[in-house]
């Protein structure tokens, strides 16, 4: 799908579709989309400075965050915040600190997990989405119907619900931290619709 624009919980295609989202960018558009007070910050910032490398120099804005951070991160001990551009680095970073605090070389994770596509994470990343609601072509043996999950996410699209699929018999509902009772409402009862429909 191709979207145009967004508001809130709200997004556009370039024909002028409507669509509720409950993906946020995969959870990371956690203010919704074009949040006010996001845009002017960053605007404001953009006429301001761009870009200089934060390992040389530091800038007011990385300072406040990084303090912020520090100040809800738990825990007594002092604080040091690395500020990344997306999962697969703090997890790189996560990596890199527990290798080189505890001396050792190798690192366990779980089947099932997913860490990122960078080398580091990938090498710790048995891909199948965590949050698993499971299509199967029968109840007992478990087997996943990949079907009826992209036939579920196709009618949910075609009445306005954006959703995201996971692993092979994954939904996610993923909405911002924004959404309001309604907006939740509106998007389980397409969902359950939906639901009754395909599944029975
Ligand atoms: C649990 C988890 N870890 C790491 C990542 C990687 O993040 P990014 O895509 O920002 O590199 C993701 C992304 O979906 C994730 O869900």
């Amino acid at each position: 799908m191709l979207i145009d624009k967004g508001k809130g919980m709200w997004v556009d295609d370039p024909d002028g579709n409507t669509f509720l989202d409950f993906t946020s960018g995969i959870a990371v558009c956690n203010t919704g989309h074009c949040h006010p007070e996001v845009v002017e910050a960053a605007k404001d910032q953009l006429d301001r400075l761009i870009h200089t490398c934060g390992a040389d120099f530091y800038h007011a804005p990385m300072i406040e965050v990084a303090e912020e951070l520090a100040a809800i991160a738990p825990g007594k001990s002092k604080k040091r915040i690395f500020l990344g551009n997306s999962g697969a680095e703090a997890v790189e970073a996560g990596f890199k600190l527990a290798r080189w605090h505890s001396g050792l070389q190798n690192a366990l994770a779980f089947s099932g997990a997913f860490h990122g596509r960078t080398m580091g994470a990938l090498t710790l990343t048995a891909s199948k989405a965590v949050q698993k609601r499971k299509f199967v072509t029968n109840r007992h043996t478990k087997k996943h119907n990949k079907k009826i999950r992209d036939l579920m996410l196709r009618k949910c699209f075609e009445n306005g619900l954006l959703l995201l699929s996971g692993g092979d018999s994954t939904i996610r509902f993923c909405p911002p931290l924004i959404t309001t009772s309604e907006q939740i409402e509106v998007g389980l009862e397409i969902f359950s619709d939906v639901l009754k429909t395909v599944a029975g």
